[in-house]
């Protein structure tokens, strides 16, 4: 039976990606996380115990991923590299954590699958390549120049570099995927969208920055998930894939767009202090993973996505509100 190693398997999207997993095939997973402010024990729960198991420990520690990646004898057994801080205005305030994690986490794991001759896909942003401007008729493409402007960005474009230079020098098995911006279930109520969509539920307004107009290339998580199956099945070693499901929207439509699923004045909303060094556009060309691998995204109603995630949030109070008080607070702090 195939193993997989999950890093990060208890965060947003991690954890999709280990139901869809279960699901879709008959591997058995192995979760190396260290529960962060974003994990979600929650996101993990009812998984079968005899496929399914929790390393709770830091991906930066070669004494924890060493003997883990040793179990993965078997000739399909691979990593999936999810483990990672991951909010742009947290690496605003300390980058530190975003460096040990992001940088030295990924070349640990790399000298661990090197060590074992195990297969590993990276998991990485789209934000790797800086920003695009709003009528630039471009996308990303896998051939754009790295241009990272925020110490997360920069920590994960160092990451992919430390990926193809392994692939290179070492010949270690590793894909990797370049995905644009995830919504859905699990996300961290700290990220754009599930924060508008608490805002309302918890009676107070949503809050953009700036002016609004910064584009995002919205796509489903069970999409992304999806596709990094497809690439761990039928990608090709050293290849790089972008991921994207054609969802370009401006902030200010998609605010607009929560409140009027919710119910309110679209209008309802507080123009709030813009993120230093803020990315004015992102948009992926996923053409070489849909016409070399066969993916497409299932999620292509981003209206319907979304009105199922709100209805999620609605759902999912006893999981939200503990911390809403804290992050907000921490927002306000900064003027947000
Ligand atoms: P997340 O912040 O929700 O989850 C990250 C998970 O990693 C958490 O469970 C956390 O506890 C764990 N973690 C953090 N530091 C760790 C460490 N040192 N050792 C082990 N585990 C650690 O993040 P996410 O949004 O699910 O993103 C997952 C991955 O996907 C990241 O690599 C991110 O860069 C990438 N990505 C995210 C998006 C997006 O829109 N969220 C888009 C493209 C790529
Ligand atoms: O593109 C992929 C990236 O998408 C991932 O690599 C990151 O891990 C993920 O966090 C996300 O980064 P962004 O910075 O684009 O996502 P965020 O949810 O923080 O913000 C989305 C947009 O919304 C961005 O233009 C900033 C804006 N924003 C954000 C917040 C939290 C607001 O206008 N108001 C807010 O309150």
């Amino acid at each position: 039976m195939q193993q997989v190693l999950v890093t990060g398997g208890a965060g947003f999207i991690g954890s999709n990606f280990v139901h869809h997993l279960i699901a879709a095939t008959d591997a058995r997973v192995i979760v190396l996380d260290k529960m962060t402010y974003a994990a979600s024990p929650a996101a993990l729960e009812g998984l079968p115990a005899d496929r399914f198991r929790l390393v709770v420990g830091d991906v930066a520690d070669a004494g924890t991923v060493g003997p883990l990646v040793a179990e993965l004898t078997g000739p399909d057994d691979a990593v999936v590299h999810f483990a990672a801080e991951s909010h742009n205005d947290n690496s605003l305030r300390d980058p530190s954590p975003f460096i040990q994690t992001n940088i030295v986490g990924t070349f640990v794991l790399l000298e661990a699958v090197r060590a074992h001759d195990v297969r590993l896909h990276h998991v990485s942003t789209d934000e790797v390549y800086g920003d695009l401007e709003l009528d630039d008729p471009a996308r990303f493409t896998e051939t754009t120049p790295y241009q990272p402007s925020s110490p997360y960005s920069a920590s994960k474009a160092g990451a992919d570099h430390l990926v193809r230079a392994w692939v290179r020098s070492f010949g270690v098995r590793a894909t990797l995927s370049n995905c644009s911006n995830n919504y859905g279930p699990w996300q961290h109520i700290e990220k754009f969208i599930p924060r508008q969509i608490t805002n309302v539920l918890a009676g107070t307004r949503p809050r953009l920055y700036g002016a609004g107009a910064n584009v995002r290339d919205w796509i489903h998580t069970e999409d992304h998930s999806s596709a990094v199956r497809t690439i761990l099945e039928r990608g090709q070693i050293g290849q790089t894939y972008l991921i994207g499901a054609d969802g370009e929207r401006s902030n200010l439509e998609v605010v607009r767009l929560i409140l009027q699923l919710l119910g309110r004045d679209p209008d309802d909303f507080d123009h709030v202090t813009d993120r230093a060094g803020h990315d004015l556009r992102y948009a992926i060309d996923s053409s070489r993973l849909r016409a070399e691998l066969g993916w497409s995204p299932a999620y292509t109603d981003f209206e319907a996505g979304l009105a199922a995630t709100i209805d999620w949030y609605r759902e999912h109070r006893d999981w939200w509100e503990p911390a809403k008080e804290a992050v907000e607070a921490g927002y306000a702090a900064r003027g947000q």
